[in-house]
């Protein structure tokens, strides 16, 4: 069971004055100790809670050392508050589980306007016509915590948890600066806030997120996804000392104070100011609906110049008389909704440009970016496709950029910021020449955007085939990753897909290296020969002709059957296969027809990959459908109308959009509707989908 913690009771340990403290003493030394805290105190306020320091680095280093050496000297005059004690204690094993006064609620939230005007709706009726307005906060995107002062010091910190109890990490967060230990007197309505509870977002800074990573990653150790898991990771080490190095931050945007009425969420935000706590930033009261969505609108995109992460917006109904008349409902409060904004956009500098070299040979420019967060992971690499597009945009290295990123594409540089541009940004002179060792030169062919590298030995382009061949979608081979791939093409290992299947040859070799061991050779040897079973359609994919995707590949292959096929083909040939245009097909016919790659594809044979497809090649397949002109009409039981148009077309039918005489067949689904009354008006055939089958099996 969870030590019961009740609101404003018992105090914690951390809490008690010092043993000593009752010791006689002469009264100037502990009041000169206590003036020392004291103008630390306003200084940390000054800077952390109004962002206007009081005191230089130095004189504020110079005080802090003047009260430490006189509580070296006089151990006694120590109190448990005192900034000099931030770090204290031994690190904990186990945190301890702790019980909330009231519960820490969760937020029923959305990315849609319209539940935002059910949730006022909601408001208003509940309220029944009297009137109230909205606080709107910034939704901080870290790791909420309770912290609970007794007689005005911090005597308990506990974290969100389950909402009901929560881990007890009351000696790390003492040892954030922000943080009062002791609060600044206020009094409210004549009453001292002394015994209350404060909520708030614990958080890091996206600067000091990527500081940090950059160091774990230059010295070997596991990455941070973001802001919010490294907060969360920091809160719970075990040594106070070690969350020095780890600059967490505050946002409070709650209080609860025992004997003191707080009229409001706009005062509540004023009383923890006083105090000494930093809370959410640019927070506003909304007195009506348009004003709501007016901060959200605002902060759409304003939050990508924030130095932190925010997810959304936290609106709340402002009085608090009101939301104790709208409850909760389970773990849900009426009175608070919160409305999350897709991550997508950052901005940051572009160092450099440099490119990469695909398997194709296609040059792409990549920006070397200032690494930034953007929808949660950290970006320092993103296209900027080709030099057209740099030179519309207008991008020069030195630039400010933006970078997005939509799903799980590629992130891209979509602009620069004009006022950020500094006198020596330089344009970018897209190079003659590939990046690798063999400085061949870069070709563009008219109407083309990008540039080539044609040289088929192009250590980047050998890399690129082979990462492609032993990707999941294609020969999924376990082990044969970038970086081992990388170490394999350089040291000559690999210059062809096929020279995978020849990798065990060099067993010795490849086990003398840094490491290469036994057993993981072995796996990869392994894991390279049962791909040899993939079928005929990932062998065409994998083996990466220009244009030719997951989708091209099965088409080829369905059309084809076999390799033999495809390599006696003509251009021709390939464009009269439904779903293949011309650019594709003159891109297939080049690749097959030359002789490098009818070498590859014999060597690929005779190491027993698959050259057939499976089912039956669709060129051979005369069926009924050939010919043929189809209409769609209604819902087909299993298929899309897209798909059976696919399939029609495949087995070379056509698909035409309204009925006439030259219909051949009219294929109806349910809720089928004038197209199948002109049917059988002109007496042609109906068939359903059953039918359609049997004529293509
Ligand atoms: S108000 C009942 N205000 O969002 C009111 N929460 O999904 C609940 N959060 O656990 C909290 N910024 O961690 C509030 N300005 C803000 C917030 C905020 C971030 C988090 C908090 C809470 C979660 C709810």
């Amino acid at each position: 069971m969870p030590d019961q913690h009740d609101l404003f009771g018992q105090s914690s340990p951390s809490a008690e004055s010092s043993p000593n403290a009752a010791e006689p003493h002469p009264i100037s030394l502990r009041d000169h100790a206590e003036r020392l805290r004291s103008q630390i105190r306003q200084a940390d306020v000054a800077y952390y809670v109004e962002a206007a320091p009081i005191l230089t680095d130095r004189e504020y280093d110079r005080i802090f050392e003047e009260l430490s050496d006189l509580e070296r000297q006089h151990p006694e005059l120590i109190t448990p508050d005192s900034p000099t004690q931030r770090v204290s204690g031994e690190a904990v094993k186990e945190f301890r589980n702790v019980q909330h006064a009231q519960p820490m609620l969760s937020l029923q939230n959305t990315y849609n306007r319209e539940d935002v005007n059910d949730f006022d709706r909601r408001v208003r009726e509940m309220l029944e016509g009297k009137p109230y307005e909205y606080w709107c906060d910034l939704k901080y995107d870290g790791v909420a915590m309770s912290l609970r002062y007794e007689d005005g010091a911090l005597a308990l910190a506990v974290t969100r948890g389950d909402g009901i109890t929560g881990d007890d990490i009351t000696q790390n967060i003492r040892t954030l600066p922000m943080i009062p230990l002791r609060v600044n007197p206020v009094t409210l309505g004549g009453v001292e806030v002394r015994n209350f509870e404060v909520r708030g977002e614990i958080f890091m800074k996206n600067d000091d997120f990527v500081r940090i990573n950059e160091e774990r990653e230059a010295a070997g150790e596991k990455l941070y996804a973001n802001p919010r898991n490294l907060t969360a990771g920091t809160l719970k080490l075990q040594d106070p000392r070690e969350l020095v190095k780890r600059p967490l931050q505050l946002a409070a945007y709650f209080l609860a104070a025992e004997g003191v009425a707080v009229a409001s969420q706009a005062e509540s935000m004023r009383i923890l100011r006083e105090l000494g706590f930093p809370t959410a930033l640019h927070s506003r009261l909304c007195p009506t609906l348009e004003d709501v969505f007016a901060f959200l609108d605002e902060w759409e995109n304003r939050r990508e110049t924030l130095p932190f992460q925010t997810d959304g917006a936290v609106i709340k109904v402002n009085s608090t008389p009101q939301q104790a008349e709208l409850g909760a409902v389970g773990r849900f409060p009426r009175w608070a909704f919160a409305y999350k904004y897709e991550a997508k956009k950052a901005q940051t500098r572009l160092k450099g440009i440099f490119l990469q070299i695909g398997r194709t040979g296609v040059a792409t420019p990549v920006a070397d970016l200032e690494p930034v967060l953007l929808a949660g992971s950290t970006i320092s690499r993103a296209t900027l496709h080709n030099a057209d597009y740099i030179a519309e945009l207008d991008i020069r290295t030195g630039d400010t950029v933006m970078v997005e990123k939509g799903g799980d594409v590629i992130p891209k540089v979509s602009g620069f910021v004009p006022e950020l541009r500094p006198p020596e940004s330089s344009l970018f002179a897209f190079p003659h020449e590939c990046p690798c060792a063999f400085k061949q030169p870069l070709k563009r062919y008219d109407g083309e955007a990008a540039y080539y590298c044609e040289f088929a030995a192009c250590p980047s382009q050998v890399r690129g085939r082979i990462e492609h061949w032993a990707a999941r979608n294609a020969m999924d081979i376990e082990g044969l990753g970038e970086k081992i791939v990388d170490q394999l093409v350089e040291l000559g290992f690999l210059r062809t897909i096929a020279d995978v299947y020849r990798l065990h040859e060099q067993r010795e070799q490849l086990l003398a290296l840094d490491r290469w061991a036994a057993k993981r050779a072995d796996n990869l040897f392994a894991a390279i020969e049962s791909s040899k079973e993939r079928p005929f359609t990932k062998v065409l994919f994998g083996m990466g002709v220009r244009f030719v995707g997951e989708e091209t590949a099965k088409i080829l292959a369905e059309h084809f059957g076999s390799m033999e096929r495809l390599l006696s083909a003509t251009k021709d040939d390939f464009v009269q296969v439904f779903g293949i245009g011309e650019r594709t097909a003159t891109a297939i016919a080049v690749w097959f027809q030359n002789p490098d790659n009818q070498a590859l594809v014999r060597d690929l044979e005779r190491i027993g990959l698959k050259m057939h497809h499976e089912g039956r090649a669709l060129a051979d397949a005369v069926t009924p459908v050939q010919g043929k002109t189809f209409v769609i009409t209604g819902t087909l039981p299993t298929m899309k109308r897209d798909e059976a148009k696919d399939l029609i077309q495949r087995y070379g039918g056509k698909v035409a959009g309204a009925v006439s005489k030259k219909t051949d067949f009219v294929l109806a689904g349910e809720e089928a509707g004038s197209k199948l009354e002109k049917a059988q008006e002109l007496g042609v055939k109906v068939i359903n989908e059953e039918e359609l089958r049997a004529m293509i099996a």
